[in-house]
């Protein structure tokens, strides 16, 4: 398949470039940021007739371009949801009739614990949840891209997966993403099934690897055919010893989004967002 990546050269368009490519599909490499070393051509998605162009040839797009964490509701909503409109505007454009849409758990990202009601395993598992409850404006720019993502499929027949992502990292930062971690060649095995799994219609579905810890549930990316071959249990000593051990009754530890729901509403978190848009370093 000819794959467009938005986004390519941030943290999750990198750990996709091999795997995807071993899996047989051709990519067409894309940023903000462009970058020759990576074969990563310049595209604002923003910018609605670049992304058209950009499309030509492609039969698939990943859409990952975008601010990565909470910033202003401007910000957030010219990148994040005019973007993922551009986006899906040029698919319908240009004939292409899937895109895969880097959601986020932010999207449900208040939802809790005692939410979660399916028994499985011997664990009680949190269900994709069909309604959003965002944590922040970036986590209502998510539930935005997946209504958009829903809008186009019943409008156009366009099979839409939007993946709400968990903690993609190349290690688990945190004790938190001992339930939340999402493992680099996790998200290759759970982008190529996106791109290939059999007529999917629109899905919102969690995006995180089989970790022991984990509370929310992986049905809907197994359903594609995603098997994760990780599990962030390895690095629990190590994070334990640092962090302490998980209080599941701590807000961080209890409500999907963690920290985010209680971080100030529209303050930039990204240093990287904030370099490019020329604010200070806060820790500077
Ligand atoms: N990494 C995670 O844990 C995680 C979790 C949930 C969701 N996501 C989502 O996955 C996507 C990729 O995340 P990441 O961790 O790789 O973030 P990242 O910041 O490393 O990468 C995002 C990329 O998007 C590019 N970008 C920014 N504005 C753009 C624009 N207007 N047009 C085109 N490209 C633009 C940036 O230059 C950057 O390379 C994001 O949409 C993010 O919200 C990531």
């Amino acid at each position: 398949m000819r794959v467009l990546i938005t986004g390519a050269g941030g943290r999750i368009g990198q750990m996709l470039i091999e795997p995807l490519r071993a899996a047989g599909h051709t990519l067409i490499l894309t940023d903000l940021h462009p970058d020759e070393s990576l074969g990563i051509d310049a595209l604002d998605v923003t910018n609605a007739a670049a992304t058209v162009a950009a499309c030509a040839g492609a039969s698939a797009i990943v859409h990952l371009g975008g601010i990565p964490s909470e910033a202003p509701f401007a910000d957030i909503n010219a990148v994040n949801v005019v973007g993922t409109y551009n986006v899906l505007a040029a698919a319908v454009e240009t004939g292409i009739d899937r895109v895969v849409l880097a959601s986020s758990n932010h999207a449900v990202g208040f939802y809790r614990r005692s939410d979660a009601t399916r028994s499985f395993d011997g664990r009680l598992e949190l269900a994709d949840p069909a309604a959003p409850r965002p944590d922040t404006f970036y986590g209502w720019s998510k539930a935005a891209m997946e209504s958009l993502g829903s809008l186009y499929h019943d409008r156009y027949g366009m099979d839409v997966i939007a993946l709400r992502i968990g903690t993609c990292f190349t290690t688990p930062p945190d004790a938190r993403a001992l339930t939340t971690w999402l493992s680099p060649g996790d998200v290759g095995r759970v982008v190529h099934a996106c791109l290939t799994a059999p007529k999917p219609g629109f899905r919102a579905i969690f995006a995180i690897s089989d970790n022991t810890r984990r509370w929310w549930s992986i049905d809907g990316a197994t359903a594609l055919g995603f098997v994760s071959e990780d599990d962030a249990e390895e690095f629990a000593p190590e994070l334990i010893a640092r962090d302490g051990e998980p209080d599941r009754s701590d807000p961080t530890h209890d409500r999907v989004g963690g920290t985010f729901c209680f971080a100030p509403l529209g303050e930039t978190m990204s240093p990287a967002v904030r370099r490019d848009r020329g604010l200070p370093d806060p820790t500077a």
